[in-house]
Formats: C-alpha cells, sequence, structure tokens
C-alpha cells in the first residue's frame, strides 16, 4: 500500500545542485525520495534532513545509467509512494577532446542526461497524473543554447534536455502537469568542477552562483508558473549574447575559453 503523503523524487540528490534542492524542498515542507549512486553518503543525507526539518527522507541509491537499474527504481517508488513533484537533477559532464574520450565516458553521458531523464518522467507521468497538480523541474544548462568545442556531448545533451521540456510541457497543458526547464550557468558543486571553472578565466567566472543561491531562484519561479528558468542576471545576459552573436565567432570564442580547461 502507498504512503498517504505526497513525495518530491530528486535525482542526484548526494551533492552540489540536488543536495541543495533535497534541503530546500524539505525546509518547503516536502516529504522526500532521494536517489543517487551507491555509497554517496545519502542515507546520512536523509536522516540529517529528517532531524532538521521533520520531514520524511527515503534514500535509493543505484546507477541510473543502468536501464534495468532505473526501471528497478521508477517500480518501487511507483507501487510504494504518492509522488507530485519530480527532479530530474542527475547529469555529468566533462572537458575533453573527443578523440580522447573513452566510449564508456560518453556512452554515461548520455545514458544519464538523456535517457535517464527521459525514462523517469515517462515511468512515473501516470503517477505525477493521479494528482490535481504535479510538477516536474528538469535540470538543463546554460550551455544547451549553443554547441561547445571539448564539451560536445554535453551541450548536446542538455539541449536535448530543453527540447524534451518544453515539448512535453507543451503537450501535457491541461493535465495538471506543468514541466520547468531550469538551465543554470556555473556553480562549483564538486572539486572536478570548480578547478574547471577556475581555469576557465575572470569573465568566465563572473557570472558563477553558488548552488544554494539557484535552488531558491529555481524552486520560487517554478512555484510561481515560470517554464524557463535562467538563474541570474550575467547568465540571462549570456543567453542574450548567444543569441545574438553568430554562431561562428561564439564557437571560435568559446574554444579558446574552454580549451584552458584542458591544460
Ligand atoms: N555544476 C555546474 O556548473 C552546472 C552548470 C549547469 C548545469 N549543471 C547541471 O546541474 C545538475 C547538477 O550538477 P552538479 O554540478 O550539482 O552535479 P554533481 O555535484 O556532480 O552531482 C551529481 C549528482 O548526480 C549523481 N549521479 C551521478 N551519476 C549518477 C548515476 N549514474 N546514477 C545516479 N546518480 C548519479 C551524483 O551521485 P554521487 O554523489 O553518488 O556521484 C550526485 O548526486 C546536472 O544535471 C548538471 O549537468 C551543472
Amino acid at each position: 500500500m502507498k504512503a498517504n503523503d505526497n513525495y518530491t523524487l530528486i535525482t542526484g540528490a548526494s551533492t552540489g545542485l540536488g543536495k541543495e534542492m533535497a534541503i530546500e524542498c524539505a525546509r518547503r515542507g516536502h516529504n522526500l525520495l532521494l536517489v543517487a549512486l551507491p555509497e554517496s553518503g545519502l542515507q546520512e543525507l536523509c536522516h540529517e534532513i529528517h532531524l532538521t526539518y521533520g520531514r520524511s527522507a527515503i534514500s535509493y541509491e543505484c546507477d541510473l545509467a543502468n536501464e534495468y537499474a532505473l526501471e528497478k527504481m521508477a517500480c518501487w517508488m511507483n507501487n510504494n509512494f504518492s509522488i507530485d513533484w519530480l527532479i530530474n537533477n542527475a547529469g555529468i559532464g566533462g572537458t575533453k577532446r573527443f578523440e580522447d574520450a573513452s566510449a564508456d565516458y560518453l556512452d554515461r553521458i548520455i545514458h544519464l542526461n538523456k535517457r535517464a531523464t527521459t525514462m523517469i518522467t515517462y515511468l512515473l507521468l501516470p503517477e505525477l497524473k493521479r494528482h490535481h497538480e504535479a510538477l516536474i523541474i528538469n535540470i538543463s544548462s546554460l550551455a544547451a543554447f549553443g554547441p561547445l568545442p571539448y564539451k560536445t556531448v554535453y551541450p548536446a545533451s542538455k539541449a536535448f534536455i530543453y527540447s524534451f521540456s518544453r515539448g512535453l510541457g507543451r503537450e501535457l497543458r491541461g493535465t495538471g502537469v506543468r514541466v520547468v526547464v531550469v538551465t543554470p550557468g556555473p556553480f562549483i558543486s564538486n572539486p572536478d568542477v570548480a578547478s574547471r571553472i577556475m581555469k576557465q578565466g575572470l569573465l568566465a567566472r563572473l557570472g558563477v552562483m553558488s548552488a544554494r543561491e539557484i535552488t531558491i531562484r529555481s524552486l520560487t519561479c517554478a512555484e510561481r508558473g515560470q517554464k524557463v528558468i535562467i538563474p541570474g542576471l550575467w547568465n540571462k545576459v549570456n543567453w542574450l549574447l548567444m543569441r545574438w552573436v553568430p554562431e561562428e565567432l561564439r564557437l571560435s570564442l568559446m574554444s579558446g575559453v574552454v580549451k584552458k580547461e584542458l591544460l
């Protein structure tokens, strides 16, 4: 039998933006279902959240890049919980020359960022639709708005999430399920991301926000009904520039900036 209370499912909740989303959702009164890779400290986080905010927080550890593990997770969630919010946050990226990347590296980005986001949404949609009001928040990136050398697959995967979210949002209009897409600029979430951002130089660092700031703005704007959220003024300026600067010029400029991450 399902639990009576409603739950918010957040993927990639052990660190970075997902962890901040979990903490802020609990502060706003949500019960939580948190997913991350095994041995990520998720159980301790759930315990801490329960003690601090008095909300129910349940951990589920699995590799979402593995299609069987994902299906098992979704089935367990659907059978046991009433879920009215889904935050598809888990995502990975990196900076490498395409030819130097291993097939496994590329495959994991594609599987986690594109396939997992699509299939979790697909498998949970009937449950979300049972509710009078439900929300899907998909975490894309500012990188969704233009190709990037040395990151190639990552911005392409985030463009997929953006397009998927916008299309699905319109398709679900009138069902009570809203779809929101968040496109954050850079933020420091772990040592690897920190080192990459620092190497990009001063201009790139200008737009860096904290995961907490992005979380607060995203959840507040999502609750107000915004469908596309670009957190931060500098990132909005960047988004406008991306639309106006011709693609070849943008590629050439960004190639110089991103290449610094390889050093
Ligand atoms: N950081 C940035 O500058 C930036 C900018 C724009 C958009 N984003 C997007 O924002 C989201 C969060 O980024 P972040 O930097 O906060 O990430 P992060 O710190 O690297 O955390 C990623 C989360 O996803 C989980 N995860 C990774 N691979 C997984 C898998 N195969 N199965 C299940 N869980 C998995 C991780 O679990 P473990 O702890 O167990 O590894 C962790 O909880 C991502 O979608 C990212 O693309 C990030």
